[in-house]
């Protein structure tokens, strides 16, 4: 009987740090997942939006502008924070802002433009993360964290939809 009890004690104790290792393990592993999928909708939205400019959709190009400006303003695309990687979030803003505008305005042209800079302020971020990755060694994964946290605590991790 004694044995039985020790046998089913190191039995569950082995279950429990086996459990406690796997939670260390999985927790960065989908921050980083949730990161990318969220990271990712930009260019679903940013996709959509091209669709809605050739077909002439306005109503497309507005919703995705604001989904994109929505994104842009949570707590998880603060992956970084340093003031370079703020005015390029605000840069994007802007630009999100201004494709939203020829959306309501129905000029294509305008809306065209607004999007072809939207397209640059991509491309400039996503080439100034990399350098800065590249630069500090690669931060990325504590900063998930970091914005996972408080986006965890602030919006209780809402899909942006
Ligand atoms: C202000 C900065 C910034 C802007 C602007 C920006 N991104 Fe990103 N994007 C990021 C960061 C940061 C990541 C995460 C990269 C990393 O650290 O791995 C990312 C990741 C991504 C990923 C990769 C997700 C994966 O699978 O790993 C895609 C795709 C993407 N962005 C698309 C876009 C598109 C499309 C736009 C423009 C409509 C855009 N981004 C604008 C900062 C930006």
């Amino acid at each position: 009987m004694k044995k039985e009890t020790t046998m089913i004690v190191a039995a569950l104790m082995f279950l429990a740090v086996n459990q406690a290792f796997a939670q260390v393990r999985r927790v960065p592993n989908s921050a980083e997942d949730a990161v990318r999928r969220f990271m990712r909708a930009k260019l679903e939205h940013a996709k959509n939006s091209l669709e809605g400019l050739t077909v002439e959709n306005f109503e497309m190009i507005g919703k995705n502008a604001d989904r994109m400006t929505k994104l842009s303003e949570s707590a998880l695309w603060r992956v970084y924070q340093t003031p370079e990687y703020v005015r390029l979030s605000t840069e994007f803003r802007l630009s999100s802002a201004a494709l939203k505008k020829a959306s309501i305005k129905k000029d294509i042209d305008a809306a065209t433009l607004a999007y072809m800079k939207l397209t640059m302020r991509c491309v400039e971020c996503h080439k100034y993360v990399r350098s800065i990755r590249i630069a500090k060694g690669d931060t990325r994964k504590a900063n998930i964290l970091v914005a996972l946290r408080k986006a965890q605590s602030s919006t209780g991790m809402k899909r942006n939809e």
